[in-house]
């Protein structure tokens, strides 16, 4: 996720357009940069912040500009990674949000062609692929670079041979369109221009736009399109999270997106494996590999846990989970067979990246699984893979989670496909991935229900949460979620568990939130719900869509839909995040910094 600004007009646009971008720095902070046009064109960027930045652009005139920051998803966090990107002769600039999947294959045809590349972005495919088609009107050059490319694009684009206009493009990733008099502006969303107009057009997927200081035009398949300007009603902060209350909320909703970024140009659904560049390096080491530790700390241990059990079933491999404060102080037993993986969604977590360098001293191979690029853990670990979650502003680690069991299961199907699991379990996994996001959609389309019961259960201080096997670590998600954010007492179990001392807690006052799907272990958790339920114990039931016999026994029923066994995490969290937003909301507490608590723990 990053944040696009642009303005075409009769005004200075440097000042509008930095302004934009300043507001638009929760998409994406690790580097920036724009373009203005006054003749020449005046390109900048900076690794860092735009807030933070103390330059004076002052001199820098023109009526024409584009800008960006970045959240690197290709491409390390430099000053050459930082958009807007060029083609050979610095005529055309782009700046982009998205992903070009097709990237390589695209560089390489250009590289062949004669093109010059400055960066390692995939973007940078675009700005040369727009030069190729140039032949004096922009919108003719985009359209056709378009053509050729396959993912997800917002993008804006500016040329010294064209130079009075913007021209945009939106596919999957949102772009809107500010409407001003004899001014437009083009942004990822509404806070980046609304202290500028108040009017806006939403760009819909296989849209381009046209934006003239003159006036503005939207084609679609070379077909003009016929736009609705609305009026936005909302503050810059409301913007800024989307139209919703807090970023907690509005990064829950984004957890469809999250898989859907994660599985990105990874599948290949044919041979029922995936393709994963950051391991292509170690590739032939991981063959050897028997043992794997995983290792995280809060929400990203319960992911390494859920790893623990896809590994084991599917990839034939011993897993091993444990939390980077515990690990850093043992003495592992560990031999040339074993590997161990760091997951982190700052990929800065002390305790972790400590676990990390003494695994490196000890000549393990290290991998990580990090959404932040060019973090610590990222740039320190022998090889890994990037989850693409875009930014996570509240401290709740939410779609993070959700973006590290996507890409657990992927490396699953990956280790798994280099050992026994066979083809036609492979495809079953990955085609099961492509569903997933309309999965948790549904979901997300029932938060009403779940809202109604954090309402219901409201009084409550105490809460357990049970689950069993992939669903035991969600359980202790769902417990850590809760707490951290409504300050309600939780704690999560494994269903077994239960009889071994949390019992003797349950009663009346103590409400249970147990995790049965229709998976391999439902009829044991109807066991341990009926254990519940015979100390008077109030059940909250996860179960599967269609199971009407839960009602019976539990007092509340939230459904997820069906999925495969290994995938369930991916969707049985999603109510759980919802639930602790819910109950956080109704008792008022501070969501998105709940108190005594840091968004990346980066001491011991
Ligand atoms: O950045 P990391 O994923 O390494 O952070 C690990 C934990 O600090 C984090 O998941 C924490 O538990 C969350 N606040 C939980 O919501």
């Amino acid at each position: 996720m990053c944040g696009i600004v642009g303005y075409v007009g009769s005004k200075d646009a440097l000042p509008i357009v930095l302004a934009g971008l300043k507001r638009l720095e929760y998409r994406g902070y690790d580097s920036y940069g724009f373009c203005v046009l006054n003749g020449k064109p005046f390109l900048f960027k900076q690794i860092g912040k735009i807030s933070e930045n103390s330059d004076n652009f002052d001199h820098v005139k023109g009526n024409v500009a584009i800008s960006h920051t970045r959240w690197a998803t290709t491409g390390e966090v430099t000053k050459e990674n930082a958009h807007p990107h060029s083609d050979c002769k610095e005529e055309i600039f782009v700046v982009h949000n998205g992903i070009v999947e097709n990237y390589k294959e695209l560089k390489n045809n250009l590289i062949g062609e004669g093109h010059v590349f400055k960066s390692e972005t995939d973007t940078e495919v675009i700005a040369h692929l727009i030069e190729k088609y140039f032949s004096g009107n922009l919108e003719e050059a985009v359209k056709k670079a378009l053509k050729e490319i396959r993912g997800t694009y917002g993008l804006a684009v500016i040329s010294t041979g064209d130079p009075e206009k913007i021209v945009v493009a939106r596919m999957s990733s949102p772009l809107i369109i500010g409407v001003g008099v004899d001014e437009f502006l083009v942004a990822s969303d509404p806070s980046a221009i609304i202290t500028h107009t108040r009017q806006i057009i939403n760009l819909d997927d296989g849209e381009i736009a046209v934006l003239k200081k003159a006036g503005f035009s939207i084609f679609k398949e070379e077909k003009e399109s016929q736009k609705q300007i609305e009026t936005i009603d909302w503050d810059i902060e409301q913007a800024e999270k989307g139209g919703y209350d807090h970023f907690m909320l509005k990064e829950i909703m984004e957890e469809p997106n999250t898989i859907e970024d994660a599985i990105r140009g990874r599948l290949i659904l044919e041979d029922g494996n995936v393709k994963l560049g950051g391991l292509f390096q170690v590739e032939e080491k991981l063959r050897g590999i028997n043992n794997l530790l995983l290792i995280g700390c809060g929400t990203a241990h319960y992911a390494c846990a859920v790893g623990e059990y896809m590994l084991e079933d599917y990839a034939s491999i011993a897993g091993e989970t444990d939390i980077g404060s515990e690990f850093r102080y043992r003495k592992p037993i560990v031999n040339k067979n074993t590997a161990a993986i760091f997951v982190s969604q700052s990929g800065e977590t002390a305790d972790t990246l400590a676990a990390m360098r003494e695994m490196k001293e000890k000549g393990i191979l290290t991998l990580g699984i990090t959404n932040v690029v060019g973090s610590s853990q990222a740039r320190e670990t022998d090889a890994g893979v990037y989850t693409r979650s875009g930014p996570e502003i509240a401290v709740a680690s939410t779609k993070a989670f959700i973006g590290q069991l996507a890409t657990l299961a992927m490396l699953t199907v990956y280790l798994g496909r280099q050992r026994e699991m066979s083809v036609v379990t492979g495809k079953r996994i990955v085609s099961e991935l492509v569903n997933l996001p309309n999965l948790a959609r549904e979901i997300l389309g029932h938060r009403e229900e779940i809202k109604n019961i954090a309402e219901k259960y409201k009084k409550y201080r105490d809460f357990w949460f049970i689950g069993r096997k992939y669903n035991y670590p969600v359980a202790l998600e769902g417990a850590l979620k809760l707490k951290e954010v409504s300050y309600v007492h939780a704690e999560g179990t494994a269903g077994g568990e239960l009889k071994h001392g949390p019992l003797a807690l349950i009663d009346e006052n103590c409400p249970t939130i147990a995790i049965c799907p229709s998976d391999s272990v439902y009829e044991k958790m109807i066991a341990n719900i009926e254990e519940v339920k015979a100390r008077k114990g109030k059940v909250i039931a996860l179960a599967t869509e269609g199971n009407e016999e839960i009602k019976n026994i539990a007092d509340d029923v939230i459904y997820i839909p069906k999925t495969l066994e290994m995938l369930t995490p991916l969707l049985s969290a999603i109510p759980l995040h919802l639930f602790a937003y819910y109950m956080a909301a109704v008792l008022g507490r501070n969501i998105d910094k709940p108190k005594n608590l840091a968004k990346s723990v980066t001491v011991e």
